[in-house]
């Protein structure tokens, strides 16, 4: 059975690989330092018979900006405020196990940490900078709409990842 835990010692972070050098550094050498220090968390999904095995991964960390690069219709909610937001700051899944669904996975698990965050401290939505075309593609398709003049960067605002849970 599939499974969603925090990065640990016990995973083998040196045989993956998702086919991007920096993703594949990242995990390897600085995403458990880093949520050591607090500065981010990492999230594997492992299947339940091979705990060890990265499948994939995904990092969230916490930022804050301030209304003007959100589209206007939500620039106008947050007059002079300064914005908390979470950000999906990285996303990978192992080139063996990609198109299964994992990616997607993922991007659902950050959605409900995100509720959970906006919950317990506030925050405006999930925020992520796509690596190219087709990744931004990818993130279209859960909602994610692009910030006016940087279309790589996307933002789901927290209405729509609390409408993504509602039971239909
Ligand atoms: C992008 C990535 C995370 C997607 O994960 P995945 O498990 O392969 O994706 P899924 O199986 O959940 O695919 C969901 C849909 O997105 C499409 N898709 C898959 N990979 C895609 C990609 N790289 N770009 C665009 N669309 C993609 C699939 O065709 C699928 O559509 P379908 O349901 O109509 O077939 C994965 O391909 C990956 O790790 N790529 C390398 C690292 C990377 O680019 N990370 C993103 C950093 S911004």
């Amino acid at each position: 059975m599939l499974k969603i835990v925090p990065l640990s010692r016990e995973h083998d972070r040196a045989a993956f690989d998702c086919g991007v050098a920096e993703l594949n550094a990242f995990l390897k050498a600085t995403a458990r330092q880093r949520g050591e220090k607090g500065l981010s968390r990492t999230f594997v999904l492992a299947d339940g018979d091979e705990p060890a095995v990265i499948l994939g991964f995904f990092t969230l960390t916490l930022c804050e900006l301030t209304a003007e690069p959100l589209p206007p219709a939500y620039a106008a909610m947050y007059p002079g405020h300064n914005l908390p937001a979470v950000r999906l700051a990285r996303l990978a899944v192992s080139i063996r196990h990609q198109g299964r669904g994992y990616g997607t996975l993922m991007v659902a698990e950050a959605v409900n940490r995100t509720i959970l965050i906006a919950d317990q401290a506030g925050s405006i939505g999930l925020f992520v900078d796509a690596k190219n075309n087709r990744v931004e593609y990818f993130y279209r398709r859960y909602g994610f709409v692009s910030l006016p003049g940087q279309y790589k960067t996307l933002f789901l605002p927290l209405k729509t990842l609390r409408a993504a849970i509602k039971p239909h």
